[in-house]
């Protein structure tokens, strides 16, 4: 059952007050939903600091939102592939040099239905690789910052992990035996979440503060799987886009926005859209499903992804 905590129009960015003097950090920001919360940032006067893989879109990106928010907007770009583990060390260690506080990391980035496997330089099936193993190696990274600055951390999920396998395929990670395009994405969203809210049990018994947020996008128009899905994908998502079970990037941006700024949000929740089918409608708790917040899957994932990306966490 959705909660309804935020009335019948549900959260919307009229509840952020002035964020002058705050940093928001986010992933894939030249587009899409990380492109349009990046503009409610910098309309209610925060900086924003985007972890982008395009040099060149990003550039576009700054130049669009300098035009729409004035010169002195504060927006800037670090270049990171989440898809090469060494860009995202590279980027975290700008991060880490240059912005002085994070009020809040937001992981963004991804990519979605790719159509044939394909495996990033580190050997990953390349959803899993960037959507999640490149985020949780950043995370790592930036995870001292977040906790000695801002304490949040937003990870944007997908309904997609109640489709497909519904658990981490341990003993096929990368689709070997049976590739396909879905399934590979709902496990990778999934693995997201699955350390997302491992983090946050690991935080509590570290006697930590950070606050750890997941929120998804519902179906929202944006370039998710238009360059890499196959034609009957991109042609199944473009009807959809015309129809009452999609929304605006601009909407779609409000959970990870919201995320990242209200007070009083619930561990152990998911938020975002709650109407069809938590497609589109008013921002909201939507229903979590149990089978993310295994514990057994999330110890064994987390070590895993240790282990792929030769990172070790203190928590
Ligand atoms: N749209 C939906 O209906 C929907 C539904 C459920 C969940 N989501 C989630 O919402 C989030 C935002 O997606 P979106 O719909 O806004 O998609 P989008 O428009 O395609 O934006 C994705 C962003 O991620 C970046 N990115 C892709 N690969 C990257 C890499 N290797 N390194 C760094 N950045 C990379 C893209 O950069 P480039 O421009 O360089 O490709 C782009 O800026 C994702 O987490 C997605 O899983 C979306």
């Amino acid at each position: 059952m959705n909660e309804n905590i935020f009335g019948k129009e549900g959260w919307t960015p009229e509840r952020i007050g002035s964020l002058k003097g705050k940093t928001y950090v986010i992933t894939g920001a030249n587009a899409g939903a990380g492109f349009e919360a990046t503009k409610v940032f910098l309309n209610k006067g925060a900086e924003v600091v985007m972890l982008n893989r395009s040099v060149e879109k990003s550039e576009v990106a700054i130049r669009d939102l300098k035009q729409q928010f004035g010169e002195n907007a504060k927006v800037s770009f670090i270049k990171m592939d989440l898809a090469e583990l060494s860009s995202v060390r590279k980027a975290a260690e700008k991060v880490n040099k240059t912005v002085p506080y994070i009020d809040a990391l937001i992981c963004n980035a991804a990519i979605a239905q790719v159509a044939k496997q394909q495996l990033t330089s580190a050997g990953f099936e390349s959803q899993l690789g960037i959507n999640h193993y490149g985020h949780f190696l950043l995370l790592n990274l930036l995870f001292d910052k977040v906790e000695q600055t801002g304490k949040r951390i937003v990870i944007v999920g997908s309904n997609g992990y109640k489709m497909g396998l519904k658990t981490v395929q341990f003993d096929d990670m990368n689709f070997d035996k049976k590739y396909n395009p879905m399934n590979s994405y709902c496990h990778s969203k999934l693995a997201q979440m699955v350390i997302a809210y491992e983090l946050q049990y690991r935080i509590k018994e570290a006697k930590s503060d950070v606050e750890v947020y997941v929120c998804h996008p519902g179906a929202s128009r944006t370039s998710l799987a238009k360059d890499e899905a196959n034609l009957t994908t991109r042609i199944i998502f473009a009807i959809m886009s015309l129809t009452p079970m999609a929304q605006s990037a601009e909407k779609g941006s409000w959970p990870e926005v919201m995320c990242a700024t209200e007070n009083n949000l619930k561990q152990q929740a998911y938020y975002g859209p709650t109407k069809r089918m938590d497609m589109v409608g008013p921002i909201d708790q939507c229903q979590l499903e149990p089978h993310v917040l295994d514990r057994e899957v999330a110890q064994k994932l987390w070590e895993l992804s240790e282990k792929k990306t030769d990172c070790k966490w203190r928590i």
